[in-house]
């Protein structure tokens, strides 16, 4: 089993549609091993994606990802990175498939809906970023499941 770190971006947060995306997660037969509502600071959201620092759209994404709340969540499944970037699509929504969440949902390059780790490695790493280790449930008895 793979996790991956899956954030609701404020876009889809603010126009109602988290929803929606939690059912179409679960119904990819991800499992949900944690999930929160929070409003990051931008520092925070620098922190996250420091790995952009450098470039030209670092202000604008961080400026974005700390306007409202999102929704961080660690999924959990067989090749959950590949999986979960395969139903996210393409960062541009106007290259995201038919049937993706970002074809769906996302209104621009920037407000793009939501977050999907590209690797396994920082698919733990970016669940450690939001979630202390006794917030991750480790055993999926008592969590929403597919
Ligand atoms: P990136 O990690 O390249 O994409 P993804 O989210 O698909 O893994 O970029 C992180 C976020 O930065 C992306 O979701 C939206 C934003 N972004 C821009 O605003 N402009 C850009 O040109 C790129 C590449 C990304």
């Amino acid at each position: 089993m793979e996790r991956t770190l899956a954030i609701i971006k404020p876009d889809a947060v603010k126009a109602g549609h988290a929803g929606k995306i939690l059912d179409r997660i679960l119904s990819e037969g991800f499992a949900v091993r944690a999930m929160k509502l929070v409003t990051l600071t931008q520092a925070q959201a620098e922190g996250f994606y420091a790995v952009h620092a450098e470039r030209p759209f670092f202000g604008e994404l961080t400026e974005f990802m700390s306007s409202g709340p999102c929704v961080p969540l660690v999924l959990e499944r067989e090749d959950a990175v590949a999986k979960w970037r395969e139903v996210i699509g393409a960062t541009n929504p106007a290259e995201a498939a038919e049937g993706t969440i970002r074809k769906q949902f996302a209104t621009s390059m920037g407000e793009n809906a939501v977050h999907g780790s590209d690797s396994a490695e920082n698919g733990v790493k970016e669940g450690r970023y939001f979630f202390s280790e006794s917030e991750i449930v480790q055993n999926g008895a008592d969590v929403i499941d597919a």
